[in-house]
This record gives C-alpha cells, structure tokens and sequence, in this order.
C-alpha cells in the first residue's frame, strides 16, 4: 500500500497517548488564554496613576506566564514532529490544516522570538500585531484541525 493512501483504520499510530493529549490541550489552551488576558489588560484595562494611564501590573504577569506556556509549547511542537507530524503529513492525513498549523507555529515562534530579543520599538509594533494576529486565528486552525475527523486531506 502506497503512504498516501492510508485506510482509517492506519490512524492508530498517529492517535496521541491520553496523558500527551491532556499535556498538549493544557499547554495550548495555556498559551492561548494568557495571550489573550494580556491583550485584554494591555489595550482595555490600563490603571490611571500619577501622571496618567500605566501599564496594568498583572500585564507583565501574563507575559510571564505566557513565556512558561510557550516553552512547553515548543517541547511538544518537537514531540509531535518526532510522533505525529511528518508521519500525518506523509499519510495524507488531514495535511492542509495540519501543514497550516506547522506554518503557524513557525510565525509564532519566529515573532515571539523577536518580541522578546529584538530591541526596536518600531519593530516591536509590527511584531507584536503580527503575533497576536495570528496566535488568535491559531485557535480556529487548531479546532478546524482537531475537529475534522472523517476526511483525511483537510
Ligand atoms: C507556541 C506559540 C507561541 C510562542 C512560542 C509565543 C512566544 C511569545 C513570546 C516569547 C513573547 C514575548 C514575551 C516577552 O516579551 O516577555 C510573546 C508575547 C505575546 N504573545 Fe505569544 N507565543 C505563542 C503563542 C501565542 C498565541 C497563541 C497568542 C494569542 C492568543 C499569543 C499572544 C501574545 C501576546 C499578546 C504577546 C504580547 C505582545 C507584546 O509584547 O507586544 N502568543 N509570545
């Protein structure tokens, strides 16, 4: 039988352990939230001290906690290469939005990476939307990716 051709009943391997998929839903339900609670205190809930609106204090605290998520984030990202990835994509198993996901992980890692060394403000503001853009959008490709479960090449 050719790889591209697999039968439903050869999903099996690609199929993650409960402990990894728990692991895995965890961390990006981490990364997601923490995102958005940053989003949120950043741009909807300044404190006003002294000489005007400041940075919320929990603001940084979500970062922290993002930055955690993140780490693990990428740990998983090499366990499902070694595990799940380049086997799902080499059996035509729902590669468009399993391929969209890889792309994705890539702009996220590659922005979150300059946020956090590159030091130019300007910079900085395009880097910023382009990451939380499309960290945003990653959860519906996650859901499109997860949920599609009887047709192999989506
Ligand atoms: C595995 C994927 C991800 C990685 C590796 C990652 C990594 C990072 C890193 C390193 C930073 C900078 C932290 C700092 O400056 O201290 C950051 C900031 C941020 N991330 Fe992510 N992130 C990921 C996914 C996401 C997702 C899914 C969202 C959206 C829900 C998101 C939203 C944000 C936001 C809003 C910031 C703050 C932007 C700013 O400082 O201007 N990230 N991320």
């Amino acid at each position: 039988m050719s790889e591209r051709t697999a039968t439903k009943g050869e999903r099996g391997p690609l199929r993650l352990t409960r402990n990894r998929r728990l692991t895995l839903y965890v961390t990006v339900a981490g990364v997601w939230i923490t995102g958005v609670l940053w989003l949120i205190y950043h741009y909807f809930l300044q404190t006003e001290g002294p000489f005007g609106f400041e940075n919320n204090p929990l603001e940084k605290t979500w970062l922290q906690f993002h930055a955690a998520f993140s780490f693990v984030a990428i740990g998983l990202f090499g366990m499902l290469w070694a595990i799940h990835i380049v086997r799902g994509w080499n059996m035509n198993w729902r590669r468009w939005s399993g391929g969209t996901m890889v792309a994705v992980m890539v702009v996220l890692v590659v922005s979150g990476y300059a946020l956090y060394y590159v030091e130019s403000q300007e910079l900085d503001d395009i880097t910023s939307v382009i990451h939380w853009s499309v960290g945003l959008a990653a959860l519906v490709v996650f859901l499109i990716h997860w949920l599609s479960k009887s047709r192999p090449s989506t």
